[in-house]
């Protein structure tokens, strides 16, 4: 069954309750909430109060995915506010494994993420501490991109990095994520997929994540 991690930087936030308790009736695993900040991505998306929001009706992990600048300045909130996993970005942090070791201090789990562009050997020295390495399959800032086809290399790199280093890692993979690539990745190695745009486009975006997970298997 292959892990989903919804997004909802695409939902319809109007009816923000609907839309979880879906998420909670729902195959899925987590809730997956992209955090933007304007600066290190070209886009700005919800804070505090919308997590705190959606925290008080999921009944499944958060999965925070920060694409800020100064993400060391706000972990203890990110905490408070609900956040169970907290990935930040390499090309954002320059003190990374400070960083990684605050999350993990506050009680999260912590994930590093990596942009296309940014080779998975970078995590050579990091990766035996971090319990997550997020894949950009798009350039971040906005959901409904195309997916980019290189990221099935890099989950394999990856992957043999992990083995190599004994780490416990899993592998994400968020941006472009649908039916079409899922099988691929996870035969790759991605234990985990971030998918928006495909599931609240989708008519009945229930049975999208049932297809997602591999539960069903009608392709409609
Ligand atoms: C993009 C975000 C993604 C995005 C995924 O910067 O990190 O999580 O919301 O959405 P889709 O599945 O639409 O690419
Ligand atoms: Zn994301």
């Amino acid at each position: 069954m292959n892990r989903i991690a919804v997004s909802i930087l695409n939902c319809n936030f109007g009816e923000l309750n609907r839309e979880i308790a879906m998420v909670n009736g729902s195959s899925a695993e987590w809730f997956h909430l992209d955090i933007m900040d304007g600066v290190f991505v070209p886009n700005i998306s919800f804070g505090f109060p919308v997590i705190q929001a959606v925290r008080s009706q999921a009944a499944k992990p958060l999965d925070v995915h920060l694409m800020i600048a100064s993400a060391d300045r706000y972990i203890k909130e990110f905490r408070q506010a609900g956040a169970d996993w907290l990935t930040v970005h390499y090309e954002a942090c320059p003190h990374l494994h400070r960083t990684v070791q605050n999350i993990r201090q506050e009680g999260m789990k912590a994930g590093v993420s990596l942009n296309p562009h940014t080779p998975v050997s970078l995590l050579e020295e990091i990766i035996g501490e971090v319990d997550l390495v997020l894949l950009m399959s798009v350039n971040p800032g906005f959901g409904g991109q195309a997916f980019i086809e290189n990221t099935y290399e890099k989950v394999s790199r990856l992957k043999e990095l992990i083995e190599k280093k004994s780490s416990g890692a899993l592998i994400q993979v968020d941006g472009g994520v649908d039916l079409s690539n899922i099988a691929r990745l996870a035969q790759a190695g991605a234990d985990v997929f971030v998918v928006g745009s495909f599931i609240f486009r989708a008519e009945n975006p229930m049975q999208t994540i049932d297809q997602l997970t591999g539960q069903s298997t009608i392709i409609r």
